[in-house]
């Protein structure tokens, strides 16, 4: 029988920049394969949209990776996964595969947490949707789980401004509640959180455990793909990453080069 070619690539899409932060960890851990990343930067914030622009800007998107050689999609967007991914994965079906972000965040959570308290940070929308606190409850029924909306760190994020004392000013406020619930773990349930990681870890103190996308997206992958031959076996490996926005290129590759770890290249998208 002939040999599939492998020529395909992992797509990964988030609204805006948060998600190369993920990307730069799957890199690290999948190193031989090709990447495609996609940045909805011009319609980004998703977080506080409805429910049903957010599934029809994510449709755009994963359309858009699957037509760029994608075998493989992953949603690193938590409110898009929150929103869209199940109606798009029903769509789709088993011809292409979608994969989304809350669940390994949520088994990762229920594994790290001793008091059975986890708090969860997320947009707005992630929060209305209630999907983390129905997955954890699907995992261990007697977790309970706190939830805090966090509207204005994706904009900051999104305006380079994750490093100024006006964040971490906002972060505290937000965070304040959670510590009163007593969490012993917290799921940072944004892409973009992850970049505020260092900044979270000085307000919350050691003691408690940070789920986060980049901690446990790349470990399921190589477990997802390990399990998959059929997929595994049809994906390049000619170690070529590819980016675009769909908004400017030189602010994306400016700030996008900061949260991807290294000098990136990228390209416009349109989305239709
Ligand atoms: N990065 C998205 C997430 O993980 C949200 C950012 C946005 O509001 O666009 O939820």
């Amino acid at each position: 029988m002939l040999k599939k070619k492998r020529a395909l690539r992992i797509g990964i899409f988030d609204s805006g920049f948060g998600g190369l932060h993920v990307l730069r960890s799957v890199v690290r851990t999948l190193p031989k394969y090709d990447y495609v990343y996609l940045g909805d930067t011009a319609r980004a914030p998703y977080g506080d949209r409805s429910q049903r622009t957010i599934y029809a800007y994510t449709k755009q998107a994963v359309d858009f990776l699957f037509s760029r050689g994608c075998g493989i999609v992953i949603i690193a967007c938590n409110t898009a996964s929150s929103e869209a991914l199940r109606k798009i994965q029903d769509e789709y079906g088993a011809r292409k595969k979608v994969l989304g972000v809350l669940i390994p965040a949520a088994e990762e959570a229920v594994r790290r947490t001793k008091n059975r308290r986890v708090g969860v940070i997320a947009t707005r929308s992630t929060v209305a949707s209630s999907k983390f606190v129905r997955e954890l409850a699907k995992l261990d029924p007697n977790t309970r789980v706190f939830q805090k909306a966090c509207p204005l760190l994706v904009p900051l994020i999104e305006a380079g401004e994750h490093n100024s004392c006006e964040t971490e000013t906002i972060l505290k406020k937000y965070l304040a509640p959670l510590l009163e619930k007593k969490i012993d773990t917290l799921i940072l349930g944004c892409t973009h959180y992850g970049i505020l990681k260092r900044k979270i870890r000085k307000i919350i103190g050691p003691d408690i455990a940070i789920v986060s996308e980049e901690g446990v997206v790349p470990e399921k992958l190589k477990r997802y793909l390990a399990r998959h031959p059929e997929i595994e076996e049809t994906l390049g490996t000619r170690l070529r990453t590819r980016f675009y926005t769909t908004d400017r290129t030189d602010r994306f590759e400016h700030l996008g080069s900061k949260f991807f770890g290294k000098k990136i290249r990228v390209e416009k998208a349109v989305l239709r």
